[in-house]
């Protein structure tokens, strides 16, 4: 359902921040995808769902090529992004239409989706203040809503769980499990390890560029008999990596 294909990126005159990746995450499957700072997850994703144009390979979600399908691809998945701090003059609510609008979402489904979503992550009551002025985790609570108002089959977050308090982090975990179970595709970027060995079917991880490990949590485990998770990354990326989000 998201499918990399030798997805490479050189930006500028620089070396290649992404190199050659590739890998397939079927329906069904939640997939963590972990590195050090500046691996290259963030260009992964970007070139995933078509904000960045790869230096060379494809991208497909849902069976649709990012570049050639690009709409019946951008349809097929929910992005939450890195950084939600859009500081912009709309409330919670008109900025949650205007993505509405933009997916077509018709005005009943919204109406319950926009109601179930806001109360699930404590934002009811601040749909009607600006976002200039709502706090970070709230900007990152809105931009999960949104992300999933129009029920795309694909997720594809960016270090989703970043600033959320425990009770927002909680629901958005139980969110992604459900939404496995149902035959969806996942994959979120971390620095939790502790919340990838809680989620994941499988963990990519990404050093300089490259994936330098794939598979399932057991499948590291027994690679490399004797260590916790933690200890597989900092042998494979040569690094600690950061305990906060
Ligand atoms: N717009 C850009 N222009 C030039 N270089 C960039 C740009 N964006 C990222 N890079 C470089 O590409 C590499 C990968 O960065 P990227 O943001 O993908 O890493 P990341 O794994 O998401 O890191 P983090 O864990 O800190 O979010 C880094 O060396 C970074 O400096
Ligand atoms: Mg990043």
């Amino acid at each position: 359902m998201i499918e990399a294909k030798s997805l490479t990126m050189v930006y500028g005159n620089s070396k290649k921040a992404v190199d050659d990746v590739s890998f397939t995450i079927q329906k069904g499957e939640i997939v963590g995808f972990a590195g050090p700072n500046g691996a290259g997850k963030t260009t992964v994703i970007k070139m995933l769902t078509g904000i960045l144009k790869p230096t060379s390979g494809t991208a497909s979600i849902n069976g649709f090529d990012i570049t050639k399908d690009a709409m019946k691809a951008k349809m097929s998945f929910a992005y939450i992004a890195d950084n939600p701090d859009i500081l912009i003059q709309l409330t919670g609510l008109e900025f949650l239409n205007f993505i509405a609008d933009m997916y077509e979402v018709p005005e009943d489904k919204r109406k319950d989706r926009i109601t179930a979503l806001s109360e699930r992550f404590g934002m009811a009551d601040v749909l009607n203040t600006r976002m200039k002025d709502y706090s970070h985790g709230m900007r990152q609570k809105l931009m999960v809503i949104s992300a999933l108002i129009h029920e795309p089959p694909a997720w594809i977050l960016d270090e989703p769980m970043t600033g959320l308090d425990p009770s927002a982090a909680y629901e958005l975990k139980q969110m992604m499990r459900e939404h496995a179970a149902k035959g969806n595709a996942v994959l979120f970027s971390t620095h939790v390890l502790e919340v990838a060995e809680q989620l994941c079917d499988r963990i990519l991880i990404i050093d300089k560029g490259r994936i330098v490990e794939q598979g399932t949590l057991d499948d590291l485990k027994n690679a490399n008999p004797g260590l916790s998770l933690e200890e597989i990354f900092v042998r494979l990326t040569g690094r600690p990596e950061e305990t906060h989000e």
